[in-house]
């Protein structure tokens, strides 16, 4: 069991660093759309992040990021983010749910 918490506690602090990371990116570039708390549902059509987990929101962006010419603007944001981008943005819209 120790070994189990240790590990847990190890995951735990590079999330608190990718939440950081991603508080700006979220804000400045997501916010608009899927509102400041994640309880949007942007233009009308997601749903609000905040019932999302982290790893369903990474593998969201990881398919637009292989998106050859996109057109709407919410998928060219995505298409631009790099992986830790993508890492920072998913860990930081997750713990809408959690508050
Ligand atoms: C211009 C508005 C806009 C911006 C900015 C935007 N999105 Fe979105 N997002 C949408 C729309 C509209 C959808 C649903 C339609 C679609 O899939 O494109 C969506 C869907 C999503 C989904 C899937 C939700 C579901 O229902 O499964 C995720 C995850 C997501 N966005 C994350 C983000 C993140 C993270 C950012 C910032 C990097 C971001 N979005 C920026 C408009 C936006």
């Amino acid at each position: 069991m120790l070994g189990v918490s240790a590990l847990v506690l190890a995951v735990a602090g590079a999330r608190a660093q990718d939440v950081e990371a991603g508080r700006d990116l979220y804000e400045t570039t997501c916010a608009n759309c899927h509102g400041e708390r994640g309880d949007r549902a942007a233009l009308g059509q997601s749903r609000p992040l905040k019932t999302l987990a982290a790893s369903d929101i990474r593998t969201y962006l990881k398919a637009k990021q292989g998106m050859a010419e996109p057109q709407r603007t919410q998928d060219r944001i995505k298409a631009a983010l790099t992986d830790e981008e993508m890492e920072a943005v998913a860990a930081y819209a997750a713990q809408f749910g959690r508050q």
